[in-house]
């Protein structure tokens, strides 16, 4: 009997190793890792040599839960004129053209559960670095930390943020 559940067993423990690994590339894949962008926008020749700031491209941080990533339009404002002979100002004006938004990878994705909002960090006066590190030095966005419920926590019982659970679960 037990002879016969052996390789019954070991296939079973064989999907439960696919599914396993599986399991912990889709979450590399979504959650961890930096997508690959469509056009390898670069913030700092943006930030540091063109001088915008950070609300140019990302309007709604102050005013919302989202920060939000520019429309195309903001682009075209200056690349229907500026470098349009660089490959990677083509491909934007390419998808312009096509009247095709760029398909831009998400770096943050949050837990289903988790609540966060812009608006009441920024407002009161928590800087871009604190949760997104130098980003005026990267070329597209990279993750500089997961958001641990910690990392929340420590802020918000030291700066007078609340730590009631319902504050940041649904
Ligand atoms: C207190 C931490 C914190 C601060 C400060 C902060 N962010 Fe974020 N940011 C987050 C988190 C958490 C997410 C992921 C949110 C989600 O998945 O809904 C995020 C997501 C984003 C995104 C992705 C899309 C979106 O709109 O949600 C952009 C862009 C962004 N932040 C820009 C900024 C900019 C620009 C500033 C400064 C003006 C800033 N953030 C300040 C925590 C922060
Ligand atoms: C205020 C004007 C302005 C806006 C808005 C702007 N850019 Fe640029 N961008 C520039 C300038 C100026 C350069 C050339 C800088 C240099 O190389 O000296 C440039 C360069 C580039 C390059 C070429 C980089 C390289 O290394 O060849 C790309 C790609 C680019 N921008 C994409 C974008 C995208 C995408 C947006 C919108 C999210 C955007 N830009 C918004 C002014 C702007
Ligand atoms: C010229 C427009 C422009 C400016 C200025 C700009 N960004 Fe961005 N930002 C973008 C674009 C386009 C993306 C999407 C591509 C990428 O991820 O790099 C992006 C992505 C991001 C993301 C990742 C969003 C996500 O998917 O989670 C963060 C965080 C961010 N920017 C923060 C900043 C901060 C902080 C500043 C100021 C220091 C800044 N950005 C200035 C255009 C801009
Ligand atoms: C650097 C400090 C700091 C960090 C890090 C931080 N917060 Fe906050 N947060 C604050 C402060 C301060 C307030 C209160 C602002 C106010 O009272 O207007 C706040 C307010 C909030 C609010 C609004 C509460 C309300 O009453 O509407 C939410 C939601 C929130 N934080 C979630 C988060 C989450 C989720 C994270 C982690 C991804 C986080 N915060 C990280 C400082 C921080
Ligand atoms: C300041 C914001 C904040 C507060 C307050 C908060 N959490 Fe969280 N919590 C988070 C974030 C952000 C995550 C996602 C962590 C991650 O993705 O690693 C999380 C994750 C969790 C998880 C999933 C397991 C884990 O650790 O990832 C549980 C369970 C949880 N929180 C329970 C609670 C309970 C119970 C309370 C009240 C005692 C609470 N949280 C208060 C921000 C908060």
């Amino acid at each position: 009997m037990i002879k016969r559940l052996i390789p019954l067993i070991l296939i079973t423990l064989f999907l439960a190793g696919i599914a396993a690994v599986v399991a912990i590339a889709a979450y590399w894949y979504y959650v961890e890792a930096d997508p690959l962008q469509p056009i390898a926008f670069n913030h700092r020749l943006h930030v540091k040599t063109v001088g915008l700031k950070c609300d140019h491209c990302h309007r709604y941080a102050d005013r919302s839960i989202h920060a939000g990533i520019p429309a195309m339009g903001r682009c075209v404002e200056c690349h229907r004129n500026v470098a349009v002979e660089r490959p990677e100002v083509k491909k934007l004006m390419d998808y312009w053209n096509r009247k095709q938004p760029v398909p831009w990878g998400q770096v943050h994705v949050s837990e289903w559960h988790v609540r966060f909002t812009h608006r009441r960090h920024i407002q009161a006066d928590v800087d871009c670095r604190v949760c997104h590190g130098y980003v005026e030095q990267m070329a597209t966005a990279r993750k500089v930390r997961t958001f641990h419920m910690g990392f929340c926590i420590t802020c918000h019982r030291a700066n007078g943020g609340q730590d009631d659970c319902l504050v940041c679960h649904k």
